[in-house]
């Protein structure tokens, strides 16, 4: 006989942590947010923490990167930009089947700048005063976290 759990007890995911679990797993759907990494080792630089917030913490690769096979990535073309794999179980109004290219050779870094990255990250708008669409997470970070990431996003070739 099937047990079934009570709404009330099941783990609430937003939508977005859905379709997020649905196209990959719940691999970074309960990813911790960049605060998390707080207590990290002191000396490290703010590019080292840039990398660790955007590869570790937000797994931006998780969508902005080719994969070649579940799980493995194609090096070659980190942050890229990626046409996300499967679709969400339920519609999602708006939702983006493509992650664009974030790297500092792209379109977005040709127009948004530096500062536009680190206001898009600390804001969840972009230079045009909009938010991105789904699955895009909408982060509203730190100053000094933003910063960070942008510094390491422009590092990518
Ligand atoms: C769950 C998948 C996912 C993750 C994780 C993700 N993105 Fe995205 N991102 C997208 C999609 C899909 C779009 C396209 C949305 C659109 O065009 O409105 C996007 C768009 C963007 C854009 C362009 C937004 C615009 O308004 O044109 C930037 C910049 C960006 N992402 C940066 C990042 C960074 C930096 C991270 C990590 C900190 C990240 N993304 C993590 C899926 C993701």
């Amino acid at each position: 006989m099937m047990t079934t759990i009570p709404l009330s007890k099941r783990p609430r995911l937003s939508a977005a942590g859905l379709a997020v679990a649905a196209i990959a797993g719940v691999a970074f759907a309960q990813a911790p947010r960049p605060e998390a990494a707080r207590a990290e080792a002191p000396k490290e630089t703010r590019l080292e923490r840039g990398k660790s917030l955007v590869e570790e913490v937000s797994r931006c690769q998780a969508c902005h990167t080719p994969q070649l096979a579940a799980g493995s990535f194609d090096k070659a073309n980190w942050m890229k930009g990626s046409t996300l794999v499967g679709i969400p179980a339920k519609p999602i109004e708006d939702w983006h089947q493509k992650a664009p290219d974030i790297t500092s050779t792209s379109k977005l870094w040709a127009n948004w700048k530096y500062e536009g990255f680190v206001a898009f990250l600390s804001t969840a708008k972009n230079p045009r005063g909009h938010k991105a669409g789904p699955p895009m997470p909408a982060y509203t970070l730190k100053a000094e976290d933003a910063e960070a990431m942008a510094l390491y996003l422009k590092s990518l070739p």
